[in-house]
């Protein structure tokens, strides 16, 4: 890389699941990377591999306080994501969406640098439409469990476009939909860890209602080449743009996939659906694909190959010498 493109580039949360791997990303292009965490969900494990790189620097920092940094971009993701994850502390999550909007904004101001948002499928709440477009306003609860992180979020994207029609900031807001892959917390109760942690510990795969209901799961790898064009395309386009696999797959095909590539001897159980459990969530990625030309490649097995394969890895380091760490990985 010509050393007038390389770029000093800010990752908040980059020791999480997201954030590692756009850190592996960013520096793989050739620029330097500013990792700044306070390993509230993430982890030194996701990034041990980056310590003694000479384009790598790590912070730990919590962003709901101010930063004083010299950098060219930001990628705001700090957060944690999962529902168990962000309910712990909701208090500290809305501080984290809102009020680490408000300092990574302000430093975007002052440095004139452009920043990118991690915002969620979240903010359309439990939708009423579907597929989803980007310019459905959602049906968010304003006062429920959920509602930490939701209407922070939404509270962040508001705070970004502010800060674009106020300050003609240049910011770039990306909606994810559940994404998947290696580096993704063990214990975060989502559907794809929990079937291959049970699986791999030929535990029962535990499915809800009869297995019809549809998801869709974006691997990583195409996940973070969106983050990529988004966050280079022109300045005009500042989002929000959806991120995610629109193709569906039913509850017993991802258990039956996971079952057979971790060549597992795990049943399948039946339990009672919970009644909030929407019946379908699929993202509508027409607009990604027009301003982007950005669509997931990576097929669902050959993401779930790579994904068991790093459960087995840790589950196979925890009480070597790499206990510490892989232990800390599964809290
Ligand atoms: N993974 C998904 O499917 C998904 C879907 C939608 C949105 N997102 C968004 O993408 C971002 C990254 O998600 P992830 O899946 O990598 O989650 P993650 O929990 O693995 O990563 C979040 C990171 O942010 C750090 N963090 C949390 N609070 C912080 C604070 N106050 N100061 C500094 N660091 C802090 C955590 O320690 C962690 O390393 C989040 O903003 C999340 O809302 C993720």
């Amino acid at each position: 890389m010509k050393e007038l493109d390389r770029k000093r580039i800010l990752v908040t949360g980059g020791a999480g699941f997201l954030g590692s791997h756009l850190c592996d990303y960013l520096l793989a292009q050739g620029h330097d990377v500013l990792c700044v965490d306070n390993f509230y969900t993430g982890t030194k494990r996701n990034i041990a591999h980056l310590l003694g790189h000479p384009r790598f620097e790590l912070l730990r920092h919590d962003v709901t306080f101010p930063l004083y940094v010299e950098v060219d971009e930001i990628y705001n993701l700090a957060c944690p994501a999962s529902p168990v994850h962000y309910q712990n502390d909701p208090v500290q999550t809305t501080k984290t969406s809102v009020h680490g909007a408000i300092n990574m904004l302000g430093l975007a101001k002052r440095l004139k640098a452009r920043i990118f948002q991690a915002s969620t499928s979240e903010v359309y709440g439990d939708p009423q439409v579907h597929p989803q477009t980007e310019n459905y306003w959602g049906h968010v609860n304003p006062i429920g469990v959920r509602s930490c992180y939701d209407e922070g979020k939404r509270c962040a994207e508001t705070l970004f476009m502010d800060y674009r029609r106020q300050h003609n900031l240049r910011v770039k807001i990306a909606r994810i939909f559940n994404t998947y892959g290696p580096r993704m917390h063990p214990n975060d109760g989502r559907v794809v860890s929990n079937f291959i942690m049970q699986a791999l510990s030929n535990q029962p795969l535990t499915i809800y209602g009869d297995g019809s209901q549809t998801r869709s799961f974006c691997y990583v790898d195409d996940l973070i080449q969106g983050f990529d064009l988004l966050m280079n395309s022109q300045d005009s386009v500042a989002g929000p743009v959806n991120l995610g696999n629109p193709v569906e797959h039913t509850m017993l095909e991802l258990a039956d996939k996971i079952i057979t590539l971790s060549k597992s001897r795990s049943t399948i159980v039946f339990k009672p659906l919970p009644s909030d459990d929407p019946a379908r969530r699929r993202p509508d990625i027409a607009l990604a694909r027009t301003v982007l030309g950005w669509e997931p490649k990576v097929k669902l097995a050959d993401g779930l190959e790579r994904t068991i394969e790093y459960f087995r890895q840790i589950q196979s380091d925890v009480g070597t010498n790499q206990g510490a760490s892989a232990r800390a990985a599964l809290i």
